[in-house]
């Protein structure tokens, strides 16, 4: 299963309204569009005369199925009021793209056309409003185009941030649109609830990397794709998130803080110097117990005799452990999650290791059978007992994870 596949659930129930402006960005709406309903979603395309110029809504109607609305007199609505009925089915509005003059009129109140009235028609308590902008990059900075983007964010709409780079107008610099795969993580992550708002949540993913030599070392078979649901699912909650990662080849989720080392004592550096702005910190990388003694300078190489090298190995630290047993652990400030990956006896090595580690809650998930995989299933081990969350995507997993951290840091 890949990420997209995982996607496939992850907007499943949801009906979007998607609006389009007048922008070049419109292009990248109907890739928003085919992710959007390949997320599960159900999308109703509503297009602004200037966004016609750039995309026909018979492209828009293929990609989601669905009549697109473009006229605030279009009477296929029986009472004859699209504005209205079209916002109250909607669970969000995303105007992607949102250019600079659909953002001056929404921050005036104004409502020349179907889309701006729509948007100032939805129920401001039920129906969120999430807002793309892209434009030029002058546009973006003008003064004129940021007060009116403080004026939606002060009432209620959510501004999303601009990317960066090449514009189409030849220039370089802020106000491009964020790209598709990106407006649909920003719009799963706002269905998500923000349990862990406000806390800061230190993650550690993957394997980690022992040299023997400039060429060679141990290592294990961690994806760190567990490590990296998590620390997404924190960053969807609310919380400020830093994730340490091994050597993996997997994209960082948006929003997060990504501080990349190599082994184990990098490691360990990295996570002991910031432990004491951390309020959560999940231990999910595979850290290898031992390191060899000494890495040598130069490639070994093989002896006349064939005698293999004798390589001596060290313990390496207990990261997890330690951090556990840190005064901010044990007062209540900083909540410490470890996981164990075993290959059998889940629920009994996974109880000893929650003692031996000092953590109040302990994940268990067969390693063998989840190395590298999409999906997994947790075992989960705290003062009360094991719980088990069946299973799932990693994605989906890592989600309900992070409620139940909440919910005992509540406790
Ligand atoms: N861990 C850690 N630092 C280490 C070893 C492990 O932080 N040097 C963390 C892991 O990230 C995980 C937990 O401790 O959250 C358990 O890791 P695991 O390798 O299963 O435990 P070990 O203590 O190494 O036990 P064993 O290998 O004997 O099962």
């Amino acid at each position: 299963m890949s990420d997209t596949t995982d996607a496939a659930l992850e907007l499943a129930g949801k009906h979007v309204l998607l609006g389009l402006s007048g922008g070049i960005a419109c292009y990248k709406a109907a890739e928003l569009c085919r992710l959007l309903v390949k997320a599960g979603a159900t999308v109703q395309v509503v297009m602004t005369e200037a966004a016609e110029r750039f995309i026909t809504p018979v492209t828009m109607q293929a990609l989601s199925n669905r009549a697109v609305y473009t006229s605030q007199w279009d009477a296929r609505e029986p009472n004859n009021m699209p504005h209205i009925n079209l916002g109250r089915e909607a669970d969000a509005i995303l105007v992607a793209p949102a250019s600079a003059d659909l953002m001056a009129q929404l921050a005036q109140g104004r409502a020349s056309d179907l889309l701006t009235l729509l948007c100032l028609a939805r129920p401001l308590a039920t129906t969120p409003l999430l807002l793309a902008p892209a434009m030029n990059r002058e546009m973006w900075a003008h003064p004129a185009t940021q007060r009116n983007a403080a004026q939606l964010v002060a009432d209620g709409a959510f501004v999303l941030p601009v990317g960066q780079g090449d514009q189409a107008c030849g220039e370089t610099g802020d106000g491009r649109m964020l790209e598709p795969e990106e407006l649909l993580q920003e719009l799963v992550a706002h269905f998500q609830p923000k349990v862990l708002r406000g806390q800061h949540v230190l993650v550690t993913a993957g394997p980690t990397f022992e040299a023997m030599d400039p060429v060679r070392g141990v290592t294990n078979h961690s994806s760190g794709k567990m490590g990296f649901a998590v620390a997404r699912a924190a960053r969807e909650a609310g919380a400020d998130v830093t994730l340490v990662a091994g050597p993996v080849h997997l994209p960082t989720p948006r929003g997060v803080h990504r501080v990349n080392v190599q082994s184990a004592e990098q490691m360990h550096e990295a996570v002991m110097g910031r432990l004491h702005e951390a309020s959560v910190f999940v231990a999910t990388a595979a850290v290898a117990d031992w390191r060899p003694a000494a890495a040598a300078g130069q490639k070994i190489k093989k002896a006349a005799n064939g005698a293999p090298p004798a390589v001596a190995f060290v313990e390496n630290p207990d990261i997890l452990a330690e951090a556990a047993a840190t005064e901010r652990a044990r007062n209540g400030q900083l909540f410490c999650v470890g996981f164990a990956a075993e290959s059998h006896d889940l629920a009994e090595h996974a109880k000893a290791k929650r003692a031996r580690k000092g953590v109040p809650l302990l994940v268990g998930n067969i390693g063998p059978a989840t190395f590298g995989r999409d999906d997994n299933a947790l075992l989960l081990v705290d003062e009360h007992g094991t719980e088990a969350l069946p299973p799932g995507p990693k994605t989906v997993l890592a989600r309900q994870l992070v409620v139940e951290i909440a919910r005992r840091m509540k406790g």
